[in-house]
């Protein structure tokens, strides 16, 4: 291997800091579509902290990718001592400082990869993060190298209009031949991944604000000319944003300017780029014709995630990228914050804001639940700091992003809100400038709170979901109530296993409910008086004991309140007891949660069942359960709505000691129809009694309306004779004002039609399409509805799915369609995708191979909805063996191969 290949598999461990610095960056673009030129003049020095064990490296190793090489001058002066690789360019025998500049070409038209420059809808756009700026020019293409930057754009006015990229612009003109120009500063130093350009015929909608200093800032959403109406969502986001830094972190916006700009071909939400970010247009565009309330809520979110990543990411940002967590994490766990503020403070009163801010809670935990552990109990299994990686990209995960929220989350958790106020505080004291260690965040929150946290250090070192085990004995003549937990990690894949060396730091939130239904007053052993009904047990130990005091009666516990730590508990409830729990929890996850348990175990042996085609029946005890849930008007429709929505069928196929989707579906299928029958009048009425007319409101109180009224509607669907629900369904769809309704309505009559071999849906699908034909956004939705749609034996969703794929309107290159028709079909419907014929396994190798030759990022993504195969039964098992090895042989990019080897490893 030459000293300049980049090995195989990176390792954490081996991290050094670089041999030069880079301090200020003149970026000059001379922009067209097929040849773009930029210069690029550096200003470089020798680093005087790195590591000096060789010596003195001679010789300046600058990455850079699909670049086409034009000149280099040090110091003013042509320099011929540069060799041009594979990997990007060596400048030899170099001084200490100096001024090096190089001019180089790239096609921004001919790339599909969408990292680096591109061109979509004839606009250029960039995306850096996490190496993409080398495929701009060649650099120090690490987080660690922060430099300031100045920006020229030069392009043609008339096809380019628009010039932007980091920063405040500076000057702007006319040049000869139709072109113009336009100079950025961005007066804060960044590394190469937050730098950003934009060109082309765009808008902005614009707004002048004031922050808390009384500075005035300049908020734009950049967009198509024809998309300007559907702006408006996402610049209030952005606003509330702004706000909701202030006031809960203190942190103010720092530049004069921030922008938004939208993009439809994008291969991830959005990206953080300092003072320009830029959207997938999913996460900014919407009105209540084309965007559904989950949409809405999703912009707010997203845009608040970027615009927080302004001081957590940028501001102070990472060492390298295994610590991507320290901003990820970290953001996700604002943004969640952000999001569940907004839905509280739009409620009634403060109950209504914690039942608000639970609903939030229970959708983030079912995220969670549903794919982070399934990660973690995988090939790909990583701790929230990973040990190493072949393709940084395929780093971007549920444990990095969600489970590193979780882990965050358990600081304020342990040390409260004002507590884990003062270690952001100290953190930014210290940190500000700088590109720091996960390591670095956790001593902010330790000093700050007079802690030590070492032990802390395995949430980020150790893969794998820990399990509790809990274990109670009520004492009656002592009055005491003893409650053991012990933890450890059950059955984990190897990946997991190899990083597993102690005990965690388990924050442990629990109450007890007396048999009244109310909670108990908590008084620990030791302790003189009671305080609060909910206690958070610190759990360091494998296993510990904690003995509550003066509980007069046999109280039942309310376990991991609030889901208080990112683990798996296990205790031993009983149907009755899970029923009670439901109907009195005070703690509004939890009761959402017992509700979940007793479903959970209903469906698993059912499928049980159903996998030996043994006759099925359900528990009465568990239709009146969900039957009072259903008709307890005291409880938010946004909260029945999740109550009564069952597990998904990944995640119960996941639950099975061998998944077998098909024997889920046909469980799941049923107690929805059982369900559907015994209550069936209750689903009536509540269709009525929650439907919105007038005109469309975004609260969340109305999505919440309308959430539970489609549930209902989607359930009565579901009975024998399902002419009803047929008849409301398009009724619905036909009066139909905004998208929440329409789509749920056509969904609807897409699965009542499968049921019953009916045409039900063709019309209304039709229309559908010719009504939303110029709003790409929505014909995604018009390809997910039908590649998620139930299928049958005589109309399988994969010939659907095929034809669908021939359609005009399809684009394999456009990620937000490829995602529409083909990930929805792979990853969101089980049952259709695991075919015992193999047929969706032959239809993914097949899918994966074409987009690998296209986007790699996106290919990988794909290439992981085969990686828990070993866990599927034997049949299936072989057949996604064989495409997994035809993917393996034919994978030409680092990061397909990473995931396909790991999952046959
Ligand atoms: N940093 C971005 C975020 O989470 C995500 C991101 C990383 C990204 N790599 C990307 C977005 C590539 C688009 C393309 O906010
Ligand atoms: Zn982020």
């Amino acid at each position: 291997m030459s000293d300049t290949a980049t090995p195989a598999v990176i390792r954490r461990a081996d991290y050094a800091p670089p041999a030069f610095l880079i301090d200020t960056v003149a970026l000059e673009f001379d922009l067209v579509a097929e040849r773009t030129t930029v210069k690029s003049t550096l200003r470089v020095r020798r680093n005087p902290d790195a590591a000096n064990a060789s010596g003195r490296a001679p010789h300046l190793e600058l990455m850079g990718e699909a670049l086409e090489f034009v000149s280099a001058a040090l110091d003013g002066e042509p320099y011929a001592a540069v060799r041009v690789h594979e990997r990007g360019l060596t400048v030899e025998n170099v001084p200490d400082a100096f001024e090096l500049t190089l001019v180089g070409i790239c096609n921004p038209a001919a790339n599909t990869t969408l990292s680096g420059l591109y061109v979509s809808s004839g606009n250029f756009f960039t995306q850096c993060e996490a190496e993409g700026f080398r495929r701009i020019t060649w650099f120090l293409d690490r987080p660690d190298v922060m430099s300031t930057y100045t920006v020229t754009l030069r392009a043609d006015k008339a096809a380019y209009p628009v010039l932007l990229s980091n920063g405040n612009l500076v000057e702007e003109g006319d040049l000869p031949d139709g072109r113009h120009f336009a100079r950025w500063e961005d007066p804060f130093r960044k590394p190469s991944y937050l730098f950003a350009l934009v060109a082309g015929k765009l808008v902005a909608l614009e707004e002048r604000i004031r922050t808390g200093s009384g500075k005035e800032k300049l908020l734009q959403v950049w967009v198509e000319p024809h998309d300007l109406p559907k702006t408006r969502h996402a610049m209030d986001s952005l606003i509330h944003a702004i706000r909701w830094d202030e006031e809960r972190f203190g942190l103010e916006l720092d530049l004069d300017r921030f922008m938004i700009v939208a993009v439809s071909d994008f291969n991830m939400g959005a990206m953080e780029n300092k003072g320009l970010n830029i959207f997938n247009t999913k996460y900014v565009l919407a009105n209540p014709e084309t965007a559904t309330d989950t949409d809405f809520a999703n912009i707010e979110a997203v845009v608040g995630h970027e615009y927080f990543h302004n001081w957590t990411g940028n501001r102070v940002t990472c060492r390298d990228w295994f610590q991507l967590s320290l901003k990820e994490g970290l953001t996700v766990f604002r943004d969640q914050e952000f999001s569940a503020d907004m839905e509280a403070g739009n409620a009634a009163n403060s109950a209504g804001g914690a039942a608000a801010r639970a609903t939030k809670r229970i959708e983030d935990v079912r995220v969670l639940r549903q794919m982070q552990f399934a990660e973690d109990a995988g090939p790909m299994a990583h701790p929230v700091r990973p040990e190493s990686y072949v393709e940084i990209n395929n780093f971007y995960t549920m444990t990095v992003y969600e489970k590193g929220a979780e882990v965050v989350r358990m600081y304020q958790t342990l040390f409260g809100r004002d507590g884990f106020r003062k270690g952001m505080d100290l953190y930014f004291k210290r940190h500000d400038g700088q590109a720091v260690t996960c390591d670095d965040f956790r001593h902010a929150m330790a000093d700050a709170n007079g802690r030590d946290l070492a032990q802390y250090e395995r949430w980020y070192s150790q893969a794998g979901t820990p399990r509790v085990t809990v274990q109670t004995r009520y004492d009656e003549a002592a009055r005491r109530y003893v409650v053991t937990l012990a933890q450890g990690y059950g059955e984990a894949s190897s990946a997991a296993r190899e990083t597993q060396k102690g005990p965690l730091l388990i924050p442990f939130a629990i109450g007890l409910i007396g048999p009244d239904g109310r909670d108990l007053p908590l008084r620990l052993e030791g302790e003189t008086e009671a305080r609060g009904t909910t206690r958070v047990l610190e759990l360091t130990d494998t296993a510990q004991t904690y003995t509550f005091e003066d509980v007069a009666a046999k109280p039942l516990p309310s376990l991991l309140r609030n889901f208080s730590a990112p683990v798996i508990v296990e205790y031993d409830y009983s149907n009755d007891e899970l029923a009670f729990l439901l109907a009195h929890d005070s703690d509004p996850f939890n009761r959402w949660e017992a509700g979940q348990r007793l479903a959970t175990r209903e469906l698993l042996a059912l499928a049980a069942r159903a996998a030996s085609d043994a006759p099925l029946a359900l528990d009465d005890a568990v239709v009146a359960a969900f039957g009072r849930v259903l008709n307890d008007e005291t409880l938010s429709p946004a909260f029945r709505e999740l109550a009564l929505m069952l597990p998904s069928e990944a995640y119960l196929a996941e639950q099975m000691a061998e998944s077998n989707p098909a024997a889920v579906h046909t469980a799941r299928q049923f107690v929805r129809r059982r369900l559907a029958q015994a209550l069936k009048a209750d689903w009536l009425a509540v269709y009525q009694r929650h439907r919105t007319p007038g005109a469309y409101q975004a609260t969340p109180e109305a999505a919440g309306h309308r959430a539970l009224k489609n549930l209902a509607l989607s359930y009565l669907a579901e009975l024998e004779d399902p002419a009803e629900a047929v008849r409301l369904a398009t009724a619905q769809y036909d009066a139909a004002n905004n998208m929440t309704d329409r789509a749920a309505a056509l969904a609807t009559l897409l699965n009542a039609a499968a049921t019953a071999g009916s045409t039900w849906a063709d019309e209304p699908l039709d229309d559908f399409y010719r009504r939303f034909e110029n709003e790409p956004l929505v014909i995604d939705k018009w390809f997910a509805l039908q590649a998620t749609q139930r299928g049958t034996k005589a109309r399988p969703v994969i010939e659907t799915v095929r034809r669908l794929m021939a359609h005009p309107a399809f684009n394999l290159k456009n990620p937000n369609r490829a995602r529409s028709l083909i990930f929805s079909f792979c990853s969101g419907n089980p049952a259709q995708f695991h075919a015992p014929d193999g047929s969706g396994y032959a239809f993914w190798a097949e899918q994966v191979i074409a987009l690998d030759a296209l986007n790699p990022q996106v290919a990988a993504r794909l290439a992981r909805a085969l990686e828990l195969w070993r866990r599927f039964t034997p049949a299936l098992r072989e057949k996604m063996r064989e495409a997994l090895e035809n993917v393996a042989a034919q994978a030409k990019s680092r990061d397909v191969r990473e995931i396909v080897e790991k999952a046959l490893a």
